[in-house]
């Protein structure tokens, strides 16, 4: 995709987008044709999959960003889960986030791709192959879908808003006590609640305005590393799900538009860390 001013004066950001591009291009092609897959233990249970489709999109966006930064360490889902988080150059990669979707032939997945300096993000991109929608993020320098600015919504009450979330693997505590979370939510009169399977999409989505949040009380770091700084150059909230700074690791995560976020930091922490 052609950047616009200032996005395409970023060498970073410049690769990220050529990547995805990339790896979009081949989860496509696969999508919908017969793909091998393997299961994976998350939270001690044999539930995440694991496609061609992630491990070729993985292939391909290492491949683009050693060639031209060699000395840049990468932490990355399927190859690379324990990069160092505080390195001074790290890149993020979730190559296809929502591979449930993806292998049950839902068409709502995406790349995600951030470029972090000594710990701090630089710059992301979440691009979703089937539509070719870009949502792309420079610090300072704002959230921008499909070549457009864009902002957080301005709901100040749950009653305007829709509120994204996720189910982390595990089906114990944390399962109960997102749907205990939930209960919480409707009665304050949320206006509806949505679950679509894809973290960094949901995160995007609170950037663009289409919901007023999200949450979800386990994440990994290539789950939200774009995601959180679309949210946040969109002038929206991004932190632990009790309000704590997010840390670049496996965390509890809430994003909003920053209005509705000391309510929800209030409603979430009755259930998360669970009590007692
Ligand atoms: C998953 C998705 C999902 C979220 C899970 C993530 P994956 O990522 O983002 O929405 O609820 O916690 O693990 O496994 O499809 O890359
Ligand atoms: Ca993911
Ligand atoms: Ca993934």
């Amino acid at each position: 995709m052609n950047l616009p001013h200032p996005l395409n004066a970023s060498p970073p950001l410049v690769l990220a987008v050529r990547a995805a591009e990339l790896a979009g291009q081949r989860i496509a092609q696969l999508y919908g044709q017969a793909f091998s897959m393997t299961r994976k233990e998350v939270a001690g249970q044999a539930q995440g999959l694991v496609t061609q489709a992630d491990l070729e999109a993985e292939q391909a966006i290492m491949a683009t960003i050693r060639e031209q930064y060699p000395e840049h360490e990468i932490l990355s889902e399927e190859s690379h889960p324990d990069g160092a988080g505080d390195a001074p150059h790290l890149w993020v990669l979730d190559p296809l986030d929502g591979t449930n979707n993806f292998a049950a032939g839902i068409p709502h997945f995406a790349v995600s791709i951030a470029y972090y300096s000594a710990g701090e993000p630089v710059c992301g991109v979440i691009h979703q192959p089937l539509n070719g929608d870009f949502f792309i993020s420079l610090k300072s320098a704002g959230a921008w879908h499909n070549g457009r600015r864009v902002q957080v919504n301005q709901h100040a009450v749950l009653l305007d808003t829709i509120a994204a979330f996720g189910f982390h693997y595990d089906r114990g505590k944390m399962m109960a006590q997102t749907l205990a979370a939930l209960h919480d939510l409707f009665s304050n009169q949320i206006n509806g609640v949505r679950r679509f399977g894809a973290a960094a999409l949901d995160l995007a989505w609170v950037g663009c305005g289409r919901f007023g949040c999200f949450f979800e009380f386990k994440l990994s770091p290539w789950d939200f590393a774009a995601g959180r700084l679309f949210v946040e150059e969109a002038g929206g909230q991004v932190t632990a799900s009790d309000g704590r700074p997010l840390p670049l690791a496996s965390s509890s995560l809430l994003a909003s538009n920053g209005r509705l976020h000391p309510q929800l930091v209030q409603l979430l922490s009755r259930h998360w860390p669970p009590p007692g």
